[in-house]
This record gives structure tokens, sequence and C-alpha cells, in this order.
């Protein structure tokens, strides 16, 4: 099967697959689920605000990560010295947005997490039906989880008269693997999402407004003993004059609870501050 062939919503076998196979699904047909028109209208508002220079009310709390990071402030992937061409926003419900986008980004938050939960409790029923090993209950792994969280992303234009890429020291997102179990990218509009497959090397996603992206992170992967892969991925800058525009994305991260066992000994909350370290964003 192609991993990038989008997948019908109800397709659960075609995706639960490709999770195991690559890490990686495109799923589409989910109507009634999502409100693709306001995820698309709420990127454009946040567009907008990124495009207006953000505001410092609203710059990150280190301690919780909710919050406004500019350019300069970005994670550099794990391994890597040069930062991230971007900036983004990190949105919890307890934490709030600028109040003219609080009632839409928390509406979108919530549809994304009725969506990712109900995509978790197939994901379970998949896994307990073929790992042999203790596998924990998917769904209860996350219920819940004060770290779920919707990352609305910005990445500038590259400047213009910028030739040159590749002795520029800038990416727009390295390749990395997501620290978190599950993550989904609703109405993807620019080109420059590639995923990586043993079989295929880096592809590129297809980009379709009807499209919502799913992969694995490290904590699922952890958690099913490897049965789901964490997706290797990375954003590079298009080619063309699609790289003088700039790119609005929005993932929205599903978390394990702090307090929940991954594997042996390892708990969510251990794992995601050592990654955050790694990632230079904690201390
Ligand atoms: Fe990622």
């Amino acid at each position: 099967m192609n991993p990038l062939e989008p997948r019908f919503w109800g397709n659960m076998a075609a995706i639960c697959l490709d999770l195991h196979q690559t890490g990686f699904s495109v799923i589409k047909g989910y109507d009634s689920n999502v409100d693709i028109p306001l995820a698309s209208s709420l990127m454009d508002d946040w567009w907008q605000w990124f495009v207006a220079g953000g505001d410092d009310r609203y710059l990150f709390d280190p301690e919780t990560q909710a919050g406004w990071f500019p350019v300069e402030k970005s994670e550099k992937a794990k391994g890597r010295t040069e930062v991230d061409l971007k900036e983004y926003y990190h949105y919890f419900p307890h934490a709030g947005a600028p109040p003219h986008l609080e009632e839409k980004t928390r509406k979108h938050f919530d549809q994304m997490l009725r969506f990712s939960n109900e995509l978790l409790g197939w994901l379970g029923s998949f896994v307990s039906a073929n790992v042999d090993d203790d596998v924990p209950d998917l769904v209860e792994l996350s219920e819940g989880s004060p770290y779920n969280l919707l990352r609305v992303l910005y990445y500038p234009p590259i400047p213009s008269g910028v030739e040159d890429l590749d002795r520029l020291p800038i990416t727009r997102a390295a390749e990395h693997t997501d620290i978190n179990m599950l993550t989904f990218i609703t109405a993807p509009t620019t080109k420059g999402l590639q995923v990586f497959s043993e079989e295929h090397g880096w592809m590129d996603v297809p980009v379709d407004e009807d499209h919502i992206i799913v992969n694995v992170g490290d904590a699922l992967d952890l958690a099913t003993r490897g049965f789901l892969k964490s997706a290797r991925h990375r954003v590079v800058i298009p080619d063309g004059d699609e790289r003088f525009k700039s790119r609005v994305s929005m993932p929205f991260f599903l978390h394990a609870r702090p307090d929940a066992i991954l594997s042996g000994e390892i708990t969510a909350q251990e794992h995601l501050r050592k990654r955050l370290r790694e990632l230079g964003v904690a201390s």
C-alpha cells in the first residue's frame, strides 16, 4: 500500500496499517468530525496575528510552555545547532489565546481532541489484537492530559534575494520525530512537509485542504513497544516562488497524561522533560 494514498475515515484497517508500517497516514472524508472551513478561517486569523508582529504580552512561559515563541526563541531539532526558521504559539485550553482568537481556537481544539480520541480507540484495538506484550490501554493513557496542545506555526517567507539555500543555515523544520502520542495536521495548504519511509526514502506529503495528516510520535511508539512507528519527518523550503510565501500550519498534539507509564519506569512527564531539554526550550 502507498502510505501517502489518502484513506477514507472509516477505513480504519488501512489507517491503522499505515501507522504500523510507516507511522504516517493521510485521512479524508471525516466531514462531520472536524469543521475544515473553521480550521481554515482560524489559520487566516492566526496568520494575521503573526504578520502583525505577534504580541509581547503573550510570550511563552518556560515552565508551562504556553504562549508565543518568537523566531529567536524557536526550538532546534535534536542534535542540530541551527534554529529552525519558524515561530509558533502554543495553545492549551487552560492558558488560552489572545481574546479575539480564543473562541474559534477552543472550538477547533475540542474537535481535534474528539477526533484523535476516536482514532486512538481504534488503534488500541488494533494494537491489542497484534501485540502479545502487555500494552497499556491507549485511550486511558491520554485521558484528560493537560499536555494536549494546538501549536500554531508560522513560517516566514524566505527573504527575497536569497538564492543559494544550501549555504543558508536555516530550515523550516529539520528532520525529527515528535515527542507526543499522535500528531494531526488539518487543512495543509503549502508544500514542504516530507516523511521518511525505509522503502521510498523522503516523500512529499500531498497538500489538500480536505486532508488530515496524522503521524505517530515517540510516546506512542514507546507505549506500543514499537508496533506503531514514530515517523521521521521534516519541513523543507519549497522550490520556486513558493519559498517566498509564508506558511501557517496548525498541528494538534495528543499527549499522554503526565503520570502515565509509557514503558518500563518512564512516565510521560519524564519523557517530555527530557525531550524539551534536548530541543533547547526547557531547562
Ligand atoms: Fe513534527
